[in-house]
């Protein structure tokens, strides 16, 4: 192949093209009933929501930041808490945290799948731990057994960061219904993506899921009656319309990306790539539903290649460059480097490459080529 191609990151003009009928035919139904603010939408998005994520309950939010901390509001996580979770992960999970003045105390990760490192727990638990926040990152899950048995020995409810996660299964147990909350995100780059912000909440339990329901409408019950503060979390009815219809489409994207995974691990063994010196592909765990939100891949001169890939006009991106223990908004924590090696060596080596569901096999043999070129040249 000689010829260059471009290849984005992610191409959500390919989705909307397949789906574009669907969409505007649901968003003009809100339209012409002006039903814009909960409302039936809403529930029937909630109770397909509910069935897809094998939960008996899944109340739709504004986004998966507000998922979290609805979830933490709902535990009464406030000052002098502390809620335990990983470095690596997007901001949101331990910026809910914060935002609530409580402490977020880090746990390293797992240096094959990036997600929280369950040996680690115990020592970070404390008479202020309040909350096991996990997250499943790039959509496969942490080893829940160990976290919810440690969480379950010491009393400590777990909240799962399922924002990447949806429809990932742990041992035949789907993500979000293994802690007390399941959070989930609807931003565009996601899986199951809306037009705009939105998220989600399961839990299994009901009395959770009724302080949820009170707590996402400023905890009004009934209406202008206010036996707690919650806030204006609540689910928009057109983002609920999109995100019903794209939920039939769901499972197919996804095969699509586990199919895209299985191709890139072709592609780089056939080029002799795979190599703890060259790329270290992701692992997927024996056992898991991995759905692959991201195909992050590990090399040495990171920075390089993101920059002989941007050249060559493909797609990629880090998640994440540094580790939240590191972030400047985080000093008063009194972290510095080293704390967390294995956090920082992912924010050092990481990149992601383009896996969505409408990749070419061309594209994909383009990318794998110029990773080959620029790991040999
Ligand atoms: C792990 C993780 N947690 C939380 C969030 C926050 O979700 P949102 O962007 O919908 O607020 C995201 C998404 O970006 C995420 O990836």
């Amino acid at each position: 192949m000689t010829q260059p191609i471009t290849v984005p990151l992610l191409d959500l003009k390919a989705q909307y093209a397949t789906i574009r009928d669907e969409v505007r035919a649901a968003v003009d139904e809100i339209l012409e009933s002006q039903m814009c603010i909960l409302g039936p939408t809403v529930a029937n998005c909630e109770a397909k929501l509910a069935e897809y994520c094998h939960c008996p309950h899944a109340i739709g939010v504004s986004s998966g930041s507000d998922a979290l901390l609805i979830s933490l509001m709902a535990e009464g996580v406030g000052p002098g808490d502390e809620v335990i979770t990983t470095p690596y992960t997007f901001f949101a999970t331990a910026g809910a945290i914060a935002r609530l003045g409580a402490k977020p105390v880090f746990v390293d990760v797992d240096p094959q799948t990036y997600n929280i490192d369950p040996a680690q727990i115990e020592s970070k638990i404390t008479q202020n731990t309040k909350v096991l926040l996990p997250v499943h990152l790039y959509g496969q899950c942490a080893d829940m057994d160990p976290i919810v048995a440690v969480a379950d020995q010491h009393g400590i409810p777990v909240i799962e960061d399922a924002a990447q996660a949806i429809g990932s299964e742990y041992k035949g147990r789907r993500a979000g219904t293994m802690g007390r909350y399941g959070c989930f995100s609807f931003f565009p780059s996601k899986n199951l993506g809306a037009a705009g912000d939105g998220g989600l909440v399961t839990t299994c339990d009901d009395a959770v899921a009724e302080k949820l329901r009170i707590l996402h409408a400023h905890g009004s019950k009934p209406k202008y009656y206010h036996a707690m503060i919650g806030g204006n979390f609540r689910f928009d009815a057109i983002q609920a319309a999109i995100v019903a219809v794209k939920l039939q489409y769901l499972d197919q994207w996804t095969a699509g990306r586990q199919a895209n995974a299985e191709r890139y691990r072709r592609l780089f063994g056939e080029a002799g790539l795979v190599d703890e010196k060259l790329v270290r592909l992701p692992l997927e765990t024996p056992g898991y539903r991995h759905i692959y939100n991201q195909f992050v891949i590990r090399v040495p001169r990171r920075d390089e290649l993101r920059a002989y890939l941007k050249e060559q006009k493909i797609g990629n991106e880090v998640y994440y460059p540094i580790s939240l223990h590191m972030q400047k908004c985080f000093d008063y924590l009194g972290h510095k480097e080293g704390d967390f090696p294995e956090s920082e060596a992912a924010a050092r080596e990481t990149i992601a490459l383009p896996i969505y569901p409408e990749l070419s096999d061309e594209q994909a043999a383009w990318v794998v080529e110029a990773i080959r070129r620029f790991l040999t040249q």
